[in-house]
């Protein structure tokens, strides 16, 4: 009868180990950090409203259920917005673990104007301006795992397992879904997640996990992977990383009134051929050596806050312009040379050529342009692109239907403007000049406003051009010749 006792309890006790067997391996591995290049004005003011900031975050978290919080702290002008976030998955124990820890690793970055840590199970961001709505402004990453799978319907079942998270999160109040997949032939179980900041739009939030499911999927066959952007998160892999009764019912989410399975077989299709599509552009546009470094890292911890510039081909730029041809040009300015152009995939852009005598100022450059292009303003024209070519450098930008403002004011198209027209003109200026000023997280003075530097869209919005170019131009071509032009961060203490 002992024996038959201690029989029951060790099934028992096996049982209970069955029970309890799906511990999920809390592993707070750090995925990227972002640490802004910038210094802040005061360190010690910083430092208290930073604290005061994280302080007021992890208040938030203690009884939140959402584990999404943001806060803004601003004591002598320096102010700290800060976002924390945890993957829903997590208990309220260890959302506040893995808090404590992305604390030590944002601080990491030193008395700098931003930092931004992503875990697998949380984020952690903090910025001197508001952040809150950002979504697309990170590079190509994608961190992947170590592993492949050799079961052949891996891929398949993971795409298609993205996809419906692509489509249905947006959708779910929380921006956040998890779903698990059986793939065919296995007993391998996928498991899968995204989720969005819950301060950024819907669309924005569907946009971000479009492209990060693309980049995702540049993971397989890989086990496991991660893509990130400064508004969503999304990961898969073949290892439990939340419970089986932790996924989110995805169907009514999926439906759209019609059948919800024709719907996800309709994803899983469109999702393939954009896919396709993106893969096919991606390798007519592989470019300069510059941009085949994609940020694929195994790695992690790199630091980096902004993405680069596109690189793009000299012969496209040819092409687009037909060999540069007179017919093309059309200005000319302190910069250099202007042509319009047609890029292969139709777009109209504006090409400005210039010429760089010192190849030893390269690094300089690149810097300079990967802080201009990440300039996003509707009153300040987009650089899209640049190209080093010999001695030349173009710059490929946004191109401007209406040309510039001094064809309006003293040009041929003379008093052609209407008084609302003017009065908009001048105050997109100002909020363009603002921005530049004071809102962008690197100040930049533009030190040559003119009527020809303001460009016109069709709609007669004003786009300030030329911001930042300044700092481009080579030391005997500068036609100012102050001492500001070393500095783009300007400290005023
Ligand atoms: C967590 O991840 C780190 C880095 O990948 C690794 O060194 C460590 O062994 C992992 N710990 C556990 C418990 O899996
Ligand atoms: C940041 O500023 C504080 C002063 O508030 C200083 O103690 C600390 O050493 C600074 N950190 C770095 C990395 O410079
Ligand atoms: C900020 O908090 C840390 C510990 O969390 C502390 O060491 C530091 O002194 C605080 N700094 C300020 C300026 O309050
Ligand atoms: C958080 O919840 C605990 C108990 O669940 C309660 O005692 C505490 O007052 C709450 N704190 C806040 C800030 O709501
Ligand atoms: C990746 O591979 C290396 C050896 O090739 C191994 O040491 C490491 O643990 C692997 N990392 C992961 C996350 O599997
Ligand atoms: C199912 O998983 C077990 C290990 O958990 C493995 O030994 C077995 O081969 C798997 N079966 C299939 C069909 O993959
Ligand atoms: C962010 O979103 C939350 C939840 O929707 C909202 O309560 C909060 O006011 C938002 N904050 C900002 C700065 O937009
Ligand atoms: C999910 O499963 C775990 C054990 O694996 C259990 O503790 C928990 O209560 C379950 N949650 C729900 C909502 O069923």
């Amino acid at each position: 009868m002992r024996k038959h006792t201690l029989i029951v309890t060790l099934t028992a006790l096996m049982m209970a180990e069955v029970l309890v067997s799906q511990v999920i391996n809390r592993n707070n591995t750090l995925v990227r950090r972002y640490c802004s290049e910038y210094g802040v004005l005061n360190d010690e003011f910083f430092q208290r409203n930073l604290n005061s900031t994280l302080s007021s975050l992890r208040r938030q978290l203690v009884n939140n259920t959402a584990y999404h919080t943001v806060a803004r702290t601003i004591i002598n002008g320096e102010s700290v917005y800060g976002l924390a976030l945890c993957r829903e998955y997590l208990s309220n124990l260890d959302c506040l673990k893995c808090f404590d820890i992305a604390v030590k690793g944002v601080k990491v970055c030193g008395n700098v104007t931003g930092g931004h840590v992503i875990y697998d199970d949380c984020d952690l961001r903090y910025e001197n301006n508001n952040f809150y709505s950002e979504a697309n402004v990170r590079g190509n990453v994608g961190v992947c795992g170590n592993q492949t799978s050799s079961q052949p319907a891996f891929r398949e079942t993971v795409n298609t397992l993205l996809s419906n998270l692509r489509v249905a999160t947006p959708r779910t109040p929380q921006f956040y879904a998890a779903s698990t997949r059986r793939v065919t032939g296995s007993n391998l179980t996928i498991y899968a997640i995204s989720q969005c900041n819950i301060n950024i739009s819907q669309s924005d939030c569907a946009k971000c996990l479009s492209i990060r499911s693309t980049t995702l999927s540049d993971c397989l066959p890989n086990t496991n992977g991660r893509a990130i952007d400064a508004g969503c998160f999304m990961r898969y892999s073949n290892t439990a990383f939340f419970r089986d009764n932790q996924t989110t019912d995805l169907t009514p989410f999926l439906e759209d009134g019609d059948s919800s399975t024709k719907r996800a077989i309709i994803g899983g299709i469109t999702g393939g051929s954009g896919l396709l599509l993106i893969v096919l552009v991606f390798l007519l546009c592989k470019r300069s050596k510059k941009s085949r470094d994609r940020q694929q890292v195994k790695s992690t911890g790199a630091t980096e806050l902004l993405q680069g510039p596109t690189a793009y081909r000299y012969n496209d730029l040819v092409s687009a312009t037909n060999n540069f041809s007179q017919d093309y040009k059309i200005g000319e300015g302190g910069f250099g040379e202007v042509y319009k152009g047609k890029l292969n995939d139709g777009e109209v852009v504006a090409i400005k050529k210039a010429t760089i005598a010192s190849r030893g100022r390269k690094a300089y450059f690149n810097n300079e342009l990967k802080i201009i292009s990440n300039v996003h303003h509707r009153h300040l024209m987009r650089l899209l692109g640049y190209c080093n070519k010999g001695p030349h450098m173009f710059l490929v930008l946004e191109f401007m239907e209406n040309g510039s403002l001094d064809k309006f004011l003293y040009g041929e198209k003379r008093g052609s403007l209407s008084w609302k027209q003017r009065f908009e003109i001048i105050f997109g200026i100002a909020r363009g000049l603002a921005y530049l000023h004071e809102q962008y997280h690197v100040t930049i003075v533009h030190r040559d406003i003119k009527s020809s530097n303001i460009l016109l869209d069709n709609d007669f919005q004003p786009k300030i051009s030329d911001f930042g170019l300044v700092r481009l131009l080579p030391e005997d071509k500068t036609h100012i010749s102050t001492k500001v032009a070393g500095t783009l961060y300007v400290k005023i203490d």
